[in-house]
């Protein structure tokens, strides 16, 4: 038996060294001479269950051989900035870790919106806001979690010194990632990662991959009860309101809900003056009137409909926000559903998924498409809508229809939009792009 055998048996996920490789070569004799023998081992009657037991043992013993190997880890630096870009860095850890064949160590989050100010950096474990165990279940095959309880030897760690600049281009750091994969930083039970935030690391990966690490990302349920919280203030301000229209019960048992990803505040305006500049496009910021008039167009929109507007906390204290909608949209934000006092206690990060998911479930989103946090929402409603197998995945015949407010669509509404699942890599889809898959029908 030679090595190239043995190459092929580690596409079981294989990969001890050679004594196990001899193991795997004796099973596997054993199955041929059964395989040659079975038939006159039947006719004897039980001594063929004997043998079955005999090789069963063979196998338990791999096992065990296997399970001594010990796990190698990939430790990642603490991940920074807004929720999304934050999912990003994460992914991204776990593809990495992916790629060197290791188990990520469980990573810190950050609580805060950091900007330069790296004492204000509040790190939060990542069990605090996703759930651990569920992540490894869901996960399991692809990419896998761990604690640091689990290393056995926190000494025996190589420090991968990550490149940057303009020199360190893309082939050049997956060169160094498959460097590592192989002796003798293979043997090494943490590689650890040092350098900048992994949301800044080349991205070598397609949009699949972290789609199948985003679905692993469960909110724990102290975030989930309060965007339940959110979502039934919502539809019961909503039946009150439409019920004032005149409506009968059977509309306001089922009130949908529009949720508007508004980017207005100040911060944003700013960086995106200087983004429409710098890409020579016009199409990036849009003003209050312009975010109203579009979703008031939206095709095929039934009103009344209830607008939840997730806006920057600075907003929430400008009123103008709420007035200058159609008639038949009924606007809503935090403060006006009474929710702004719980919302309010909690950090950042938890205030940003809060958010999150509220507008996830609703049943119609409009965003910015070159916000982060809006294509990774419009990202999950796609994923959700294959899922179920839906056909329709653009405009209001969809399950869950998302829009770009910033790109003008049919009728003066905001454009369509669905993520292109089949692109080779998360910067096409997410940030800095406007490219939003949904054609205009005529
Ligand atoms: C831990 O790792 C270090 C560095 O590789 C090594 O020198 C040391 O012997 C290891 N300790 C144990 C207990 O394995
Ligand atoms: C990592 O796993 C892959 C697939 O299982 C395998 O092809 C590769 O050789 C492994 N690399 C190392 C260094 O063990
Ligand atoms: C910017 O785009 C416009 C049309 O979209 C084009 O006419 C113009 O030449 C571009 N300017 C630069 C500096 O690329
Ligand atoms: C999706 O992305 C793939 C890969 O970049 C591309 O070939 C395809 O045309 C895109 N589809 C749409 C509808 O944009």
């Amino acid at each position: 038996m030679d090595i190239s055998n043995c190459k092929h048996l580690r596409f079981f996920g294989l990969h001890s060294k050679s004594l196990a490789c001899k193991c795997v070569a004796l099973v596997i004799i054993a199955l041929v001479l059964r395989a040659v023998f079975l038939p006159t081992f039947y006719t004897l009657g039980g001594i063929g269950n004997k043998n079955l037991f005999a090789f069963d043992n063979g196998l338990s013993m791999l096992n065990r051989e296997f399970s001594i190997e010990k796990t190698k880890f990939l430790e990642v630096p603490q991940i920074i900035w807004g929720l999304n870009n934050q999912k990003i860095a994460f992914a991204r850890a776990c593809l990495t870790a992916r790629m060197l064949n290791r188990t990520l160590l469980m990573p810190s989050l950050s609580a805060s919106l950091f900007y330069k100010e790296v004492d204000l950096l509040q790190p939060i474990s990542f069990n605090k806001v996703f759930q651990f165990e569920k992540f490894n279940s869901l996960c399991k095959g692809f990419v896998q979690l761990a604690r640091y309880s689990e290393v056995s030897n926190g000494s025996d760690v190589f420090k991968l010194q990550k490149g940057s600049g303009r020199r360190w281009t893309v082939e050049r750091d997956l060169d160094q990632l498959r460097q590592f994969r192989n002796n003798p930083y293979d043997e090494y039970e943490i590689v650890q990662i040092v350098g900048k935030n992994p949301f800044l690391w080349h991205d070598h990966w397609p949009v699949k991959d972290y789609a199948r690490v985003f679905e692993c990302l469960v909110w724990v349920q102290e975030i989930s009860r309060e965007a339940d919280k959110i979502v039934s203030k919502i539809r019961e301000f909503g039946s009150k309101e439409i019920l004032k229209v005149g409506l009968s019960q059977n509309v306001i048992d089922s009130v949908p809900y529009v949720s508007v990803h508004m980017r207005i505040e100040k911060d944003w305006t700013i960086h995106c003056k200087k983004l429409e500049q710098r890409l020579n496009i016009s199409e990036i910021c849009s003003s209050k009137e312009e975010i109203m008039e579009r979703v008031g167009n939206i095709v095929g929109l039934k009103t009344p409909a209830v607008i939840y507007l997730a806006v920057a906390d600075t907003l929430l204290e400008d009123n103008s926000i709420l007035t200058g909608w159609d008639e038949g949209l009924l606007p809503f934000e935090k403060k006006k559903l009474g929710v702004i006092e719980i919302y309010k206690k909690q950090p950042y990060l938890i205030q940003s998924a809060i958010d999150y998911e509220v507008c996830l479930r609703s049943d119609v989103f409009v965003g910015n498409s070159f916000s982060t946090f809006s294509s990774l929402l419009v990202l999950d409603r796609t994923q959700k809508m294959i899922k179920i197998g839906a056909r329709n995945l653009c405009g209001m015949e969809a399950k869950w229809p998302s829009y770009s407010y910033n790109l003008r669509g049919e009728s003066k509404g905001p454009h369509p939009w669905v993520t292109n699942m089949s692109d080779l890599n998360l910067q096409a889809i997410s940030y800095g792009s406007n490219h939003i898959s949904c054609e205009l029908s005529s």
